[in-house]
Parts: C-alpha cells; sequence; structure tokens
C-alpha cells in the first residue's frame, strides 16, 4: 500500500499512529543531528523527521534526497514540538521508520514554491511543475468547484447538458477558424467551433427547450490576457423565452456562483445599461462600475476660443481624477506620454488643476480665461482638489481613449479593488457594425441574432439604426458573457443574411442546414454564453485567464511544453493532399 493518508490529513488526534505517505520531496533541512523533510501531495505538506541518535543510517540516507524526489515512508504520528499553525499539518511530525524512494527527481529548473524564482516561459515550458505548485493548482481547484456549481445550478433548472461536434462547419462569429483538413474529402474542411451557436439553435429546433453545455470553443484572433485561441464557454440556449427571461434565469447563475464560490452576494437586481449609455457615460461596452468618474462632454463648451486641437474637433471630453490637483509637472507629463502610446493613440492631454482656493489652472490657460475653467469644473462635477483630463479627436476614437484614461486613473487611485464585484447588464447593443475598411455591414454579435422587433422596418431603411435583442453580462469592466434572442423565421433569417453582403448561393451553402431546420417547426428561443475562463479567473483575483487553464498557449499561441503547433509529416501531407511553401528542409 502506497499511503493510508495524505499529506494533508494528519492532526494531533493521530498522533501515536502508525501511518505511510507518499509523495514529493518539497524541501529538506538538515539540523546536524536531526533531517527535516517536507513531504507534498495535493492535499498538503507534512514534516517528516529522521534523528540522527535513533536511527543514524536512515537519517544519512534521508540526507541524499533530493528536491522533487517521490517517496513513500512509513512512520508514527508525533506531536511537534515547533508547532507551524500556517499548515493544516502543523501540529504533528512524522517519526520516519523506512521510507522507499519510487523514483529520483532531475533538479527542477525553478523552485515549485508559491512564490517562485521561474519566469513565465521557463514555467510554462515545464507546466507539470508548475502546477506542483500550490497557488497555481488551487487556481484549477476553483475551477473545478465553478464547474459543478454551474452544473447544479443548470440542471436544478432543468437544462440539458448536450455535447456538439468539434468538428463542424464555419460558423462566423468574428474571429478566424481554426480549420481540420479531411483524409476522406480531399480538398475539403472541418472548422473547429467558435462556438456552438448553430447547434445549440438546432437542439432548440429538436425540442430540448433548455440546453446547456462547458465546452471548449476555438477562436484564431489576437491574444490578449482574457483571450486564448482555445477557452471554455458556459453555452446555454432556451425555447419560448424572450430576453427578461434569459436576463433573471442567468443573474441567478451568476449570483449562485458568486455565492457559492466567494461568498459574495448582490443585494441589488442587476443593473441595465443601454449600450448608447455606456458608450457616451464610460466610452465603453462593458464599463468598471467600481467607481464612479463619468466622461464628461465639453465639446459645446470649448470650441471656438482659437484653440486649434479643441476647434477641429469632432468630440472634447473630460474625466475627473478626484484628489490629483497636485499632480507634478513630471506626473502631467508622464501621463500626457501614457496617453500619447500607440495603444492608446491620443494627440495630446489637456488638464485642469482645480486648486485649493477654487481658483483654476490649465495647460491652455492662454486661450481660456478663470470663468471659462470654472464652467469646465461645474459642468464636469469638479471641486477643489480635483484633476480635470481632457481629450479631444474623432468622437469614435477619443471616448475609447477617455475610457482607458478613466480605468489608468482608477487604478492608479486604487478605485479597482478586486475583492469588489459590480455586475451589469448591457442591453440594446446594434444589430449591425458598419466597417469603413470593407465598406459593408458586419453583425455587431452574430449573424442568428434578433433585431428589436419595433425595428424590423429599420433594416431596409436605416440598418445601423436597427438595435438587437442582444446583451452582454458585464462584471468590473470585463465581458463575461454575452448572448441574444435569436431569429426563429427562416424569412428574417434569409434577410439578416442578405443585410451582411451574402448571396442566397452563400447563405445557403453556409447556413443552409440551419435555415432548413427553420422550416421545421423553430420555436422562439434565445440564450447566453459566459466565458469560463474569465469568470474563474475574476473568482481567483487574477489578471490573465491563463493561469486558470492547465495547459495554456502562449500570445503566439504556441504551447511551449508540447511544442505545438509543428509541422507534419510529408506522407501525412501527401495523405491530406495539402502543399505548402512553408517547411524547413530537414525535418522527415
Ligand atoms: P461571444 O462571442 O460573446 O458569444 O462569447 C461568449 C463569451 O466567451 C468569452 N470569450 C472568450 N474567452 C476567452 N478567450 C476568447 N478568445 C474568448 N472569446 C470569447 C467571453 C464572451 O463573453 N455564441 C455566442 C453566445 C450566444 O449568443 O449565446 C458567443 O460565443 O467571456
Amino acid at each position: 500500500m502506497y499511503r493510508t493518508h495524505t499529506c494533508g490529513e494528519l492532526s494531533i488526534d493521530h498522533a501515536g499512529q502508525a501511518v505511510t505517505l507518499s509523495g514529493w520531496v518539497q524541501r529538506s533541512r538538515d539540523l546536524g543531528g536531526m533531517t527535516f523533510i517536507d513531504l507534498r501531495d495535493r492535499y498538503g505538506v507534512t514534516q517528516l523527521v529522521f534523528n540522527m541518535d535513533v536511527r543514524p543510517e536512515l537519517c544519512q540516507q534521508a540526507r541524499h534526497l533530493g528536491r522533487e524526489y517521490v517517496l513513500s515512508v512509513r512512520g508514527v504520528v508525533a506531536e511537534r514540538s515547533n508547532k507551524n499553525s500556517r499548515i493544516s499539518t502543523g501540529d504533528i511530525e512524522i517519526v520516519v521508520e523506512s521510507f522507499v524512494v519510487l523514483n529520483k527527481a532531475a533538479l527542477p529548473p525553478f523552485t515549485i514554491e508559491d512564490d517562485t524564482d521561474g519566469g513565465d516561459d521557463l514555467r510554462m515550458k515545464y507546466r507539470y511543475l508548475d502546477l506542483r505548485r500550490s497557488v497555481v493548482r488551487k487556481n484549477l481547484e476553483l475551477r473545478h468547484r465553478l464547474a459543478q456549481e454551474v452544473r447544479r445550478y443548470l440542471d436544478e433548472q432543468q437544462f440539458l447538458e448536450v455535447e456538439t461536434p468539434v468538428l463542424m462547419k464555419s460558423t462566423p462569429e468574428g474571429a478566424r477558424d481554426f480549420v481540420v483538413p479531411s483524409r476522406m474529402n480531399p480538398g475539403q474542411f472541418y472548422a473547429l467551433p467558435q462556438s456552438p451557436q448553430t447547434f445549440k439553435q438546432i437542439l432548440m429546433v429538436a425540442g430540448f427547450d433548455r440546453y446547456f453545455q462547458i465546452v471548449k470553443c476555438f477562436r484564431d484572433e489576437d491574444l490578449r490576457a482574457d483571450r486564448q485561441p482555445e477557452f471554455t464557454q458556459i453555452d446555454c440556449e432556451m425555447s419560448f423565452v424572450e430576453q427578461e427571461d434569459i436576463l433573471q434565469t442567468f443573474e441567478g447563475l451568476i449570483r449562485h456562483l458568486f455565492l457559492k464560490v466567494r461568498g459574495v452576494t448582490f443585494a441589488e437586481p442587476f443593473r441595465r445599461m443601454s449600450f448608447a449609455e455606456a458608450m457616451s457615460t464610460y466610452g465603453n461596452d462593458k464599463p468598471d462600475l467600481r467607481f464612479d468618474m463619468k466622461i464628461r462632454d465639453l465639446s459645446a463648451l470649448v470650441r471656438g476660443r482659437g484653440f486649434g486641437a479643441f476647434d477641429q474637433a469632432e468630440f472634447i471630453g473630460a474625466v475627473v481624477a478626484p484628489g490629483c490637483a497636485d499632480y507634478t509637472r513630471k506626473q502631467l507629463d508622464e501621463l500626457t506620454e501614457w496617453v500619447k502610446r500607440p495603444q492608446i493613440g491620443a494627440s495630446g492631454l489637456v488638464f485642469v488643476r482645480c486648486q485649493a482656493d477654487g481658483s483654476h489652472k490649465s495647460s491652455v490657460d492662454k486661450f481660456y480665461s478663470g470663468e471659462d475653467l470654472s464652467v469646465w469644473a461645474q459642468t464636469c462635477g469638479a471641486v477643489p482638489g480635483d484633476l480635470i483630463l481632457v481629450l479631444a479627436g474623432m468622437r469614435r476614437k477619443t471616448l475609447p481613449q477617455l475610457s482607458e484614461l478613466r480605468l489608468e486613473m482608477g487604478s492608479r487611485l486604487g478605485l479597482r479593488d478586486k475583492n469588489v464585484f459590480v455586475p451589469l447588464w448591457v442591453v440594446d447593443f446594434p444589430l449591425l457594425e458598419w466597417s469603413e475598411e470593407d465598406q459593408r455591414f458586419y453583425a455587431m454579435h452574430h449573424p442568428f441574432t434578433a433585431p428589436k422587433s419595433e425595428d424590423i422596418a429599420l433594416l431596409d431603411t436605416n440598418p445601423g439604426a436597427v438595435r438587437a435583442n442582444a446583451y452582454d453580462c458585464v462584471v468590473n469592466g470585463v465581458e463575461l458573457g454575452g448572448g441574444s434572442i435569436r431569429i426563429h423565421d427562416d424569412q428574417l433569417q434569409k434577410k439578416m443574411f442578405h443585410t451582411l453582403g451574402f448571396t442566397p448561393e452563400q447563405a445557403e451553402y453556409q447556413f443552409g442546414f440551419l435555415m432548413n431546420a427553420f422550416r421545421f417547426g423553430a420555436p422562439p428561443h434565445g440564450g447566453i454564453a459566459f466565458g469560463f475562463d474569465r469568470l474563474v479567473s475574476m473568482l481567483a483575483g487574477l489578471d490573465s485567464i491563463r493561469d486558470v487553464i492547465a495547459f495554456p498557449k502562449n500570445n503566439s499561441g504556441r504551447d511551449v511544453m508540447i511544442d505545438s503547433p509543428s509541422y507534419i509529416s510529408e506522407d501525412q501531407l501527401k495523405e491530406l493532399r495539402i502543399k505548402t511553401d512553408f517547411r524547413p528542409e530537414k525535418i522527415d
């Protein structure tokens, strides 16, 4: 028997018992007469003790055990004289009577401690060692618990978990597809699902009524801290529902998860905010409502005074940084450089200091009098001690820049506490988004989203103004989930494809299966999908979803542990009838 107990369960109640434990050598300390080893497994750490006076031979052997050796030890539980209240087994130690080395270990390339010396790349290459660290393992334990709670809640609400294919057909959702060649159908490709969107709608046609799936989705898009090329969704769909039914059901899910996993209760119903309000007030369709700092429109107030940057701007907006009037020249220069970085792209930053005596001092004093500035301050709701930060330019660019500035100031002022959660529903998204580059409309959510019935007539006259029955669930500035009520009428779906620039033949080729299904009695339906990784990382208080994924990809989409993607053999290529120019000479 390898073990009678785990390394995390023995306590003073077990004193005197003979036990067997197995695990890894976390660290070893040699104090002359005594050798101590911390033995670790998934459940915890237990101290082993070897006494030179009592068992000199065993103690000698123990001194040669290296870090991460795998051991099985037999011994007796004893009360420790030097207790360690930081670990659950800290009251006891095992007086070892015998041990077996189950496996030796090479010296790990970084320390397997919470505070490791290993950099990101190294830890990803040796992810199995990284995963031994309890901080990383805890994230995955949280992920597991969250998945259990998702299943528990949705099962109670009559949702059926149904698996959908991974080898499927392209359903565009705004990203590129990952594709898989078919050997049996030369020249043809499967696409990996960007989401199971069409399948879950078909399950509604099939009468399943309530579907969910914790499911892998694949999107070939630029990666960021909250994006992975393969990620997991809690994907859901319901029949005979309106938007309100969905918002209620899934507000319930989010409440359940925050309560069960973090002990957080939301006293109020989730706030609702239209897309238009979110954009004009926060410059962002996923506002972080943990702090106020709304964007103020100064456009009408500041033009026509000879200051070119404002006179020529379509939009001039401000945010007020509370208590920052004493920012030094150096700090303001640094902030100006910050907004000018290519990632933000502002052309410059104007500031107004609201001084303690009620006067104002700005970087544009040449053009605006003290009185002018005090009107600005009033409009912005700024009080003495505040700093007004103003950006100007095209509205569609300046609002997002102000949003970034707002978030940055919120972070600098410590207003984005990770232990505070402010959820909201963003609703009334536009149905379509105009692309200047391609001179055509794209679906803002996806092509199956229903327009608001009162806006359908606008599809012919002013498609850009049509609002959708679409909604996002946002917490602390993170889009946790998004969904919509679907079109369930094949004629309206055809019209939508037409508006999106599909010819009838293209629509038929790509989505004929869905429109065909709609001919056989599709119920009204709608759904939502939550980013499972984002939810876990938020509940774990982390900034990147990579930390809650067992085997994540790096920013170039590579798994550096298994070194993938990789070249395949000439034979495989031949079999798949694929020719490629990108092939190093010597790999076969
Ligand atoms: P959407 O595209 O909004 O909707 O995706 C739903 C949620 O999935 C998460 N998410 C991601 N997480 C990590 N990495 C990514 N690359 C990534 N992309 C998206 C986000 C997002 O809110 N089929 C629709 C849902 C529906 O209409 O029911 C869909 O996929 O948290």
